[in-house]
């Protein structure tokens, strides 16, 4: 990427020392939590991780506001906001799957996302963007793919810790996907989900019930990639994660009508 922001550089070297707190721990875990549910977990490395990132960005953007996974928002009404997931994807983590990141992404007010890292330290992936800058992987351009038409294309979803209503009609929405593509996976790390649309591993992605640190990294690094990221309904992206959409753009309209047939109204209300 040509003139990199002091913010992206930073933003990027914050995630590989993330990264590496994750790397002494994975495959060696001794302590596990649960939060809302018996499901949602939460080990050492998302607090070290986490506690970590806080601390630097603290010394580096003493005004700077944050947004954090597992300790919510700190600080002060300011321009800059960083928000952060720690450790995406620690059902995996603890499970030994090398499917996980550390998202750092930085909003500006008035204006959105304008600098985004995830980092995948298993894969020693790195994927980042700046607003009107492009998308990378470990310093090479990436896009997502070409595909018209979801009978060419591969998707991949999640699933809430919340097994509500909406949860049980989210199958019927899968199956829906399913008979249309070529097929549908769940990888447990919506992060780098959103990550793998932008670098044309799969064709889109969509989710509901996500966190503003779920989406707000990837979101941007698939924008700059050429993907569409939209509501369900292709409205603008709530930026509480509540629904999200990315596609390749070329498939986002068959993707739209499926997901506001009047049988999913529920996910609206
Ligand atoms: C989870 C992952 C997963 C998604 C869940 C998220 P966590 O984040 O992104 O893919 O389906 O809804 O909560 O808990 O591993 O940080
Ligand atoms: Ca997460
Ligand atoms: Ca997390």
């Amino acid at each position: 990427m040509n003139n990199p922001s002091n913010f992206l550089l930073f933003a990027k070297e914050l995630a590989k020392e993330a990264g590496a707190i994750h790397m002494k721990y994975f495959g060696n875990i001794s302590s596990l939590e649960k939060k809302s549910s018996n499901i949602d977990l939460v080990t050492k490395a998302d607090l070290e991780s986490e506690k970590y990132i806080i601390n630097k960005i603290n010394k580096k953007f003493p005004n700077h506001s944050i947004l954090a996974e597992e300790s919510g928002y700190k600080n002060k009404e300011n321009e800059y906001q960083w928000v952060i997931d720690p450790l995406d994807g620690t059902t995996n983590f603890t499970h030994n799957l090398p499917i996980f990141s550390v998202s750092i992404g930085l909003v500006k007010k008035d204006t959105g996302t304008i600098c985004a890292v995830v980092y995948n330290p298993a894969a020693d992936k790195c994927f980042y963007a700046e607003y009107g800058k492009g998308a990378y992987l470990n310093k090479k351009e990436i896009q997502c793919t070409s595909s018209n038409t979801l009978s060419e294309s591969l998707l991949v979803t999640g699933f809430p810790y919340l097994h509500d209503k909406r949860y049980d009609i989210s199958f019927d929405i899968f199956k829906n996907f399913y008979d249309k593509t070529r097929g549908l996976r769940r990888l447990g790390a919506a992060s780098l989900d959103l990550c793998f649309v932008a670098m044309g591993r799969f064709d889109g992605f969509y989710e509901f019930e996500l966190k503003p640190w779920d989406v707000c990294a990837g979101s941007l690094i698939a924008t700059e990639a050429g993907a569409s990221v939209t509501d369900w309904d292709n409205s603008e992206l709530p930026h509480d994660g509540s629904r999200i959409l990315a596609s390749n753009g070329k498939i986002h309209s068959q993707m739209v009508d499926i997901l506001t047939d009047k049988k999913y109204n529920i996910f609206f209300k």
